[in-house]
């Protein structure tokens, strides 16, 4: 694909996003010559720096991350892309400033603007480029990238398109899901669309219910004012896990193209049944993690972290149960859970099978069981899949046990691409297959959008779990009896 130049504009340079993601990605890409000759990278901030402060500055950061690999000569020419703009982005002479700036013959005319500021800020700030004439497409693209969270709920998500919608095509849109960075989606959508045996299985007649972790072992750093406006459903379950759900889910699209996927993923989330709010407690649950211990060191409860409000009833542990009402999944129910301060930091996706139809081997002598199959795929730290089957254990007795079938997606010489680097490379490229549309972030707020009330006018009582466990006992959510979390990429005995 022949690849163009841009500028990149980055709002919020000098934030935390930029630091710890942005600003490496960008790196790395130049590292591997990913970045088309040309491409600038303009930061926008408020603080009075020059041009050798931030490059300094942005130094520091690579350096943090990249560690021993950090390479002097790359970072040389990594430099000369580099550039900052001083200005207050709620001042309009920000953007007039900014627009003769960018006039200057060196700033390539596709321009890609990157909101990496505070979500109240996102309507303005398309407000004032419009103004200045900066989304007009008229001597290159303009494409505006928008980070998550697209609204607080459904109101305020309608709200932010409406305001954005008058300067903005959604084509010149990218909402970022950085979890779906393309190593994710592209190793669900391999694994069930190029392994033919597996997907006439891969429906309610086989499948007993499917599962999706995300746990974190970290607790809220020093992002405490943010967090605590947002909880764990906001954070994960409306945005990352629903989107694993739909990848796992969802009909085979025409082809892997952008509308394509989207289609197919946007009919799982409106075959979501809804979840009155009478049903809330009875398909969700949250709570907060207490002090405990992790990685054998203590930490402090949720309400000590800094910036937390006495009293604050913010979930960092939240869990749902989904039924998808559609002719593949209908009545197979789909449990989705996130926390912080967890035992363990992974995201895994479990999919437990059916018993076989009858237990030829329940009544045998020694009662040997037959556990049921699961399917398995780590999507961190580990990338794998196992599938476990039950075999017959050796010798004489008729005993039988679990043992798996193991693939792991990476060998230890490949390197591992961050979510970023392939996002900044779509957005030059103009692929939106990984970046979201409206109506998938309307859809996803519909579904969440009873609880989140629910929960916010019930401030009495919010469960705990102490930090470094897995999570506070939720198992009301669950259909059967021998249905549970599944907390490890191993058999759980
Ligand atoms: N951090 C993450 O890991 C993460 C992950 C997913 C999504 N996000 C999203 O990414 C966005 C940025 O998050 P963040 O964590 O990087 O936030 P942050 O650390 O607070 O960074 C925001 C940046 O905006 C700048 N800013 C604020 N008001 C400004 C103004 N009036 N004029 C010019 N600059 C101004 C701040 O400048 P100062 O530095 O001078 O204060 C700061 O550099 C948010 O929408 C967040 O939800 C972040």
């Amino acid at each position: 694909m022949n690849v163009e130049a841009c500028t990149y504009v980055i709002f919020g340079a000098a934030g935390n996003l930029s630091r710890v993601k942005l600003m490496p990605a960008f790196y790395h890409l130049d590292e591997a010559n990913q970045l088309p000759e040309g491409t600038k990278i303009l930061a926008v901030g408020r603080r009075d720096w020059t041009q050798e402060k931030w490059l300094s500055e942005v130094r520091d950061m690579i350096k943090l991350k990249t560690k021993e690999a950090f390479d002097e000569s790359v970072f040389k020419r990594f430099s000369q892309r580099l550039h900052y703009h001083l200005g207050d982005l709620q001042q309009p002479e920000c953007y007039t400033k900014l627009t003769k700036m960018l006039e200057e013959p060196i700033f390539p005319k596709n321009i890609a603007f990157y909101l990496s500021i505070s979500p109240a800020d996102f309507g303005f700030v398309v407000e004032e480029l419009d103004k200045n004439k900066l989304l007009t497409q008229q001597h290159g693209w303009r494409r505006v990238i928008i980070e998550k969270p697209f609204g607080y709920d459904l109101e305020s998500a309608q709200a932010l398109q409406k305001r954005i919608s008058h300067y903005i095509t959604e084509e010149q849109t990218y909402r970022i899901d950085h979890y779906l960075g393309k190593g994710t989606v592209q190793n669900v959508l391999v694994f069930r669309f190029a392994n033919v045996m597996l997907e006439p299985l891969w429906n309610r007649n086989y499948i007993d219910h499917i599962q999706i972790t995300h746990s974190e072992s970290i607790g809220i750093d020093n992002r405490g004012d943010y967090y605590n406006s947002s909880g764990a459903m906001r954070d994960m379950l409306q945005s990352h896990l629903l989107q694993l759900l739909t990848l796992v889910t969802m009909e085979p699209p025409v082809s892997m193209e952008a509308q394509a996927l989207h289609d197919e993923k946007v009919k799982v989330l409106k075959s979501i049944r809804p979840i009155p709010k009478q049903a809330v407690h009875a398909q969700a649950f949250r709570a907060q993690y207490a002090s405990g211990v992790v990685n054998d060191e203590k930490v402090k409860s949720y309400l000590e972290e800094e910036h937390i409000p006495e009293g604050s009833i913010t979930e960092t542990y939240a869990s749902m149960k989904l039924y998808i009402d559609n002719w593949r999944w209908r009545d197979v129910p789909m449990y989705l859970r996130t926390g912080k301060r967890m035992k363990k930091g992974q995201s895994i996706i479990s999919i437990c099978f059916r018993q076989p139809p009858l237990q030829f081997f329940h009544d045998s002598a020694h009662h040997a069981t037959v556990d049921q199959n699961w399917v398995i795929l780590g999507i961190q730290p580990e990338e794998c899949i196992r599938i476990e089957m039950t075999v017959k254990e050796p010798g004489l007795e008729m005993k039988t046990r679990t043992s798996s079938l193991d693939a792991s997606f990476r060998n230890s010489d490949e390197k591992v691409v961050d979510a970023y680097e392939d996002l900044l490379l779509d957005v030059l490229k103009g692929d939106r297959s990984l970046f979201l549309n409206f109506d998938e972030v309307e859809h996803a707020w519909q579904i969440v959008d009873p609880i989140l009330q629910t929960w916010a006018i019930e401030r009495d009582y919010v469960a705990t779990y102490p930090a470094g466990s897995w999570g506070p006992e939720d198992s009301r959510l669950f259909d059967k009896d021998c249905q549970g979390w599944r907390t490890s990429l191993t058999p759980e005995k």
